[in-house]
């Protein structure tokens, strides 16, 4: 299978260890903001727009999680990396999940944020087939307006998640969602993975419950969890401190200090 590749839009802030930060669905890299100015002296923070966000080419021809994993390889060969922290949001996690099960031989650490290993059930899948018919005949608002409150309970990241995806194209949404539906499990490939696996989750996340990541840590060699207690399903912005921290400790652990 040939993988048609795009060059990202990234933006870079500090310098050591790169630590690449993939945005979930349907946002873009402004969300890993908050925790930039906590971290930026402690790694190299490497923040791309996945395929069809942010400013990155609105290519969704064969749009997969696999094609998106893809994507950011490119990305760490564009800027002469050779081994990399891979740190995904949700969709992003599933991105990043693909990546470690492709590219072993290029991942320094794995941090899953609010993400899961699991595939989409039945039911899940079919709501995520009607969401993207609802966005194709009502327009991106449809996303923009019910999405924001089932993300975070505040109020004021609520109206930034909704400015957000606002930015976004029907297209690229409904390629989106058609490919999370039909993404893999990789609960199979969990147990393979060599690096250390850090897992936060938002403890009120309506979308990706705390039982998730209990589940995904026990298949993981070297695992840990961070559970966030005031935070849902954006933890980098609604707990940005505790989130650089625990990213952090990852950093120390894939640095073996
Ligand atoms: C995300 O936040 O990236 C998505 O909501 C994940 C999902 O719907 O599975």
């Amino acid at each position: 299978m040939e993988l048609k590749t795009v060059d990202l839009a990234v933006e870079e802030h500090g310098e050591g260890t790169p630590l690449v930060l993939i945005h979930g669905f349907p946002l873009n890299r402004q969300i890993w903001q908050p925790i930039v100015p906590l971290l930026k002296s402690k790694a190299r923070l490497i923040l791309p727009d996945l395929r069809g966000f942010g400013e990155s080419p609105r290519e969704v021809e064969g749009y997969s999680m696999r094609l998106l994993a893809a994507d950011i390889l490119q990305l760490l060969d564009r800027l002469n990396i050779e081994k990399a922290i891979i740190a995904g949001h949700s969709m992003g996690g599933y991105v990043a999940l693909e990546f470690a099960h492709a590219y072993p031989h290029r991942l320094k650490g794995l941090a899953l944020v609010a993400s899961q290993a699991d595939a989409d059930s039945p039911e899940r899948r079919q709501a995520r087939l009607i969401t993207a018919r609802e966005v194709r005949s009502r327009g991106i608002r449809y996303i923009a307006d019910g999405m924001p409150s089932k993300l975070s309970e505040d109020v004021e990241i609520q109206h930034q998640l909704n400015q957000i995806i606002s930015t976004c194209d029907v297209a690229v949404v409904v390629a989106a969602l058609r490919a999370m539906a039909d993404r893999r499990d990789a609960n199979l490939w969990l147990p393979e993975i060599q690096v250390p696996v850090l897992v936060i989750t938002g403890a009120k996340d309506q979308l990706i419950p705390p039982e998730r990541a209990h589940s995904f840590i026990k298949l993981v060699n070297k695992g840990w969890m961070v559970e966030i207690p005031e935070a849902g399903h954006m933890p980098m912005m609604e707990s940005p401190q505790r989130t650089a921290e625990a990213l952090f400790q990852l950093i120390c652990a894939a640095n073996g200090c």
